[in-house]
């Protein structure tokens, strides 16, 4: 099956930067960094987007790229990419309802395939530790260059943490203003128990007003961030 979804990825010029500029510091952490997870402390800091943007400069760079949505309990993609709900994804796979081949899609951007949620499940984590997911993870590795994979918030369900010891790395994902200290520490403590290597964090959601503390690094918070996520 093959998603439709370019015109919805449309990002201002900053933001657009911001991207190319992540994108560098995780190419210029190894190519043995190729399988990275997405988390935060707390709901709505932007993982979903951060996750689903970097994964789209990866493959403008040439990479091939898997964008995995494993917030099995509530996708946001489905809804945001206007996806047929049918579509067979993550869980789908998981629970033994249907083969790899059938749940990844490609997509009408060059070098960017997705894996959506499927039907969401209470028993997340459970599905995501078990060898189903391994297995996916190992034959994923063998045909693309990067997955980039989304997950729910670590102070909110261990899913993250799952997830974290199949991946190279993590990427802890900061709204600014909101992260408590106290929180992100604890994130960042479990990531580590999981064996996963922290890559960094993303500071999103700045308020930028030209000059501010990022010297115009992460684009301005309000005003134009493309439509992506309109239809949330
Ligand atoms: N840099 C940004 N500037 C403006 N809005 C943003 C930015 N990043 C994310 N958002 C908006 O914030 C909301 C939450 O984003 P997103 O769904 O990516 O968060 P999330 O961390 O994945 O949430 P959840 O924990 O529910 O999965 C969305 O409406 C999104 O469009
Ligand atoms: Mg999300």
């Amino acid at each position: 099956m093959k998603i439709n979804f370019e015109k919805k990825i449309k990002l201002d010029f900053k933001t657009n930067e911001a991207y190319k500029t992540l994108r560098t510091n995780l190419t210029f952490s190894g190519d043995d960094v190729r399988v990275i997870v997405l988390t935060s402390s707390v709901p709505n800091e932007g993982k979903s987007v951060v996750a689903f943007n970097l994964a789209n400069a990866l493959a403008q760079d040439n990479k091939k790229v898997l964008f995995m949505d494993a917030d099995i309990r509530k996708s946001v993609t489905v809804v945001r990419y206007g996806v047929d709900k049918e579509t067979k994804g993550l869980s789908h796979y998981l629970s033994g309802q249907c083969s790899e081949e059938e749940i990844v899609c490609e997509t009408n951007v060059d070098n960017l395939s997705v894996i959506f949620t499927g039907q969401t499940a209470p028993n997340s984590s459970e599905l995501l530790g078990n060898e189903h997911f391994k297995k996916l993870i190992a034959d994923m590795r063998e045909q693309f260059d990067y997955v980039i994979i989304d997950c729910p918030p670590l102070g909110s369900v261990i899913d993250a943490a799952v997830v974290a010891k199949e991946c190279d790395g993590a990427i802890i994902v900061i709204e600014t203003d909101n992260a408590s200290y106290k929180i992100v520490q604890r994130v960042k403590k479990q990531l580590e128990q999981s064996g996963c290597r922290i890559l960094g964090a993303v500071l999103n959601k700045v308020e930028m007003d030209g000059k501010g503390y990022l010297g115009g690094y992460y684009g301005k918070y309000y005003g134009d961030y493309g439509n992506y996520g309109a239809s949330k």
